[in-house]
């Protein structure tokens, strides 16, 4: 794409998953700003071990490699820069305006979920990984701490639900209310092609700012006023524990700080559930937008 670092874009009708395809070639050498794209993924990955799944040709299915030097305490705005390109595509093509859940899913104005993104760090590159909620192919969590190095290449992975779901009754029952499309919220069918070259030319600007203080700053900034969950009163669902409070604020590190009961949390991974309380508009009680 002229006037990116994305010349390199592959496409795939059918791949087991673009992420994998990629942290592959970064082991072999490949650049900084290769894509993937595919049609169909046969094994894709979501958040914390879960699959991702789309019909073959509906959905934008896209990976990118990037080799940002970050420090391993800012590696999360790697993810933070797809996920607010991503947003930016939206926009440009849609108009829709979408948030973003934390840590990174773009949300419908209804508040379901248009999009996941998935980061990974090569995981030959173990000892530099940083620690969740940045994901770790090799299950790593050790970060190497502080400023130092180049740090691994880092593959950026965006499901984007365009044109599936068409309607409610696409869907498996388990995420009807939770996943919406594009097509949904629109009304029309959305060219996944231009959905692709915005986000690449939204990305652009947003990934070379990863190389300097400031630029890092501004799209940390960034990403804190396009994120949806600060304000928000959220469910934390973890391995082992289970509370409900209010989402104040985002670490430098991308952690999110919960208050329960006038004391702050912090949340490095995990699942966490928009709730709206009772009376609201729209109120279910429920699950707003769960993975
Ligand atoms: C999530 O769980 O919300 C993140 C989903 C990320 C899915 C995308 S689809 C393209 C890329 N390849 C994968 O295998 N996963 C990511």
């Amino acid at each position: 794409m002229p006037g990116t670092r994305f010349n390199d874009i592959r496409h795939f009708d059918t791949v087991d998953s673009t992420n994998r395809y990629l942290l592959d070639e970064a082991r072999s050498g490949a650049p900084d700003g290769v894509v993937a794209v595919a049609e169909h993924q046969s094994a894709g990955r979501g958040r914390l071990g879960r699959r991702w799944e789309a019909p073959a040709g509906a959905n934008l299915l896209m990976s990118v490699l990037l080799r940002p030097g970050l420090p391993a305490d800012h590696r999360h705005l790697a993810a933070a820069v797809v996920a607010l390109a991503g947003a930016d595509a939206v926009m440009t093509v849609t108009g829709l305006e979408p948030g973003v859940k934390w840590p990174n899913d773009l949300l419908a104005p209804d508040g379901r979920k248009l999009a996941g993104v998935l980061a990974e760090a090569d995981a030959g590159a173990a000892a530099h990984l940083p620690p969740p909620p940045f994901a770790g192919s090799s299950g790593g969590s050790g970060g190497s701490g502080g400023s130092g190095g180049p740090g691994p290449p880092i593959v950026v992975g965006i499901g984007m639900n365009v044109n599936w779901p068409a309607a409610d009754a696409d869907l498996p029952a388990g995420l009807v209310g939770s996943a919406t499309s594009l097509q949904q919220q629109v009304g029309r069918p959305v060219d996944r092609s231009e959905v692709l070259e915005s986000l690449l030319r939204a990305l652009e600007p947003r990934v070379a700012d990863l190389a300097t203080e400031s630029g890092r700053i501004g799209q940390a900034g960034d990403f804190r006023a396009r994120c949806c969950t600060i304000g928000a009163r959220v469910r934390v669902e973890l391995a082992d524990d289970c509370f409900e409070g209010t989402a104040t604020d985002l670490t430098s590190e991308g952690h999110l700080v919960v208050e329960v009961d006038g004391v702050a949390r912090r949340v490095v991974a995990g699942d966490v559930v928009h709730v709206r309380s009772a009376g609201e508009p729209g109120a279910s009680g429920g699950r707003v937008a769960p993975e």
